[in-house]
């Protein structure tokens, strides 16, 4: 077994609260790569306490090392432990008091935690100042593509104008193997439950919340400002249908739902989370399965893809134990990479006033003149149609439409869509989505 370069050195001493899917491989990997992960942290990085919720449910990890706290929270008190590793999720809760007892402490912590970190990240950045340590999340955004260090580090001499991408490795999961193999969307999302890629809440996956925690931290980081989720739009992938995956194809673009941070040249930024169209010969167009993509754009820098696995316990756990090594080195970078003063008060875009061609599926009565009532609402608001599809021949009964609009203000797509669906022709509701062209 090779050994460690500098093995007299004090251990970094870890607590890790949760051991479910990335708990429980933090402690495979440190327990695999002890010797590999001492010589890179130039110290070896020894778990001295753990915390689950039932210290007797059966596990495929050996706990027996370790000092158990049925409490995180005492765990976050005890003198012998320098970093917590928090990986119990939630917003709140347990999971909250347990990061703000151990900064107030002055132990650093470790978190995979986005929600935490989209809805408190500024007041936790502001205790980690003030107790003069580190506060890391690098598993909290697009699991093994190591995005937050990028941006803070990797990109920290550019002006960044956008960032956006993939951001939830269930959905994409769900989208690609609806579009594959025609499969039911609950059948799916069960077989990424099972692979521990979900949320112990997957509405926060389907509904797009998940991607907006993560698109709001990327925001953070990207532009200097506070994250705010207050104003952040959000729609997720709960109401597309196989067909909708069917007809983007036969236009030539897969379905992938986005997470957007972007920044336009009078300074506003528009953030959001949307099911988009993207072209299928697109670099992000070939992004399937559970996998993440991150884009960039930074002035000096330029265009920047990053591709990797974006849920599930090996990639997750990876990130975290690279924020371990780290803190172990000595490294600590502004959380937010600017200080809490530097960090600024976003002025907001209207995702209203975005300019871009729309994807709009109708279900309507096959009946003479439908298609002019609906090109005449389109008109009134100038929209202008680019392609129009239309499948079957059913007299009398629902077929469905598809249209692809020339450029369009997204409020007027939107309020022509609303307009559309009032028509007593149209049944159900329409599926608007935006064409992503990068
Ligand atoms: P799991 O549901 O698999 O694990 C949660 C763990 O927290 C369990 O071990 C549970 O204990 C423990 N726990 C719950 N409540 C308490 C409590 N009060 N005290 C102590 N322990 C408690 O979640 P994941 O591992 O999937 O996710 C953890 C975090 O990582 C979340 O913030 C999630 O958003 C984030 N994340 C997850 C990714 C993934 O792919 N799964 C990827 C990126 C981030 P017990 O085992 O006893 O029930
Ligand atoms: N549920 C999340 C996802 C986990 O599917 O992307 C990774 O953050």
């Amino acid at each position: 077994m090779p050994s460690s370069r500098i093995v007299s050195q004090k251990p970094l001493r870890i607590g890790i609260a949760g051991l479910g899917t990335v708990g429980g491989g933090i402690v495979r990997i440190l327990q695999k790569h002890g010797a590999l992960i001492a010589d890179r942290a130039c110290r070896p990085i020894k778990i001295v306490a753990v915390s689950g919720r039932s210290r007797t449910k059966k596990r495929s990890i050996n706990l027996t090392k370790y000092k158990w706290f049925n409490d995180p929270v005492a765990m976050a008190h005890d003198p012998d432990i320098d970093v917590i590793v928090e990986v119990i999720g939630g917003a709140g809760g347990v999971a909250k008091k347990l990061v703000e007892t151990a900064l107030a402490n002055g132990k650093a912590v470790a978190t995979a935690n986005k929600a935490l970190m989209a809805h408190h990240g500024y007041e936790l950045a502001k205790l980690a100042e003030k107790h003069d340590t580190a506060l890391m999340y690098e598993a909290s955004v697009a699991g093994g593509i190591p995005i937050i260090k990028v941006l803070r580090e990797g990109f920290a001499g550019n002006d960044i104008q956008a960032v956006f991408g993939i951001l939830n490795g269930t959905c994409n999961y769900i989208l690609t193997e609806m579009r594959s193999s025609g499969r039911d969307f609950k059948d799916v999302l069960k077989e990424a439950q099972a692979k521990g890629y979900a949320e112990a809440n997957p509405a926060m996956d389907i509904e797009g919340t998940d991607t907006a925690h993560k698109i709001c931290i990327l925001g953070a980081l990207a532009f200097g400002v506070k994250p705010d989720m207050a104003h952040l739009p959000v729609s997720g992938i709960g109401h597309l249908t196989a067909a909708d995956m069917t007809h983007a194809e036969e236009l030539g673009f897969k379905v992938k739902l986005l997470g957007i941070a972007r920044r336009g040249n009078d300074g506003r930024i528009v953030q959001m989370v949307e099911p988009c169209l993207v072209a299928t010969g697109s670099t992000i167009g070939a992004v399937d399965g559970v996998y993440n993509a991150v884009l960039t754009e930074g002035d000096f820098v330029g265009d920047n893809l990053l591709v990797g696995r974006g849920a599930g316990e090996g990639p997750t756990a990876s990130a975290v134990v690279a924020d371990l090594i780290d803190y172990a080195l000595g490294f600590k970078t502004p959380v937010f990479g600017v200080t809490t003063p530097n960090m600024k008060k976003a002025k907001r875009m209207d995702p209203g006033e975005m300019v871009g061609h729309f994807y709009l599926h109708l279900s309507v009565k096959d009946k003479p003149g439908v298609l002019a009532e609906i090109a005449a609402i389109m008109r009134d608001h100038k929209i202008s149609i680019e392609a129009v599809l239309q499948r079957g021949h059913n007299p009398g009964k629902p077929v469905s439409i598809v249209m692809m609009s020339h450029k369009a203000r997204r409020a007027d797509m939107e309020a022509a869509t609303a307009e559309i669906s009032n028509l007593a022709s149209v049944a159900g509701k329409p599926c608007l989505m935006r064409i992503e062209s990068f």
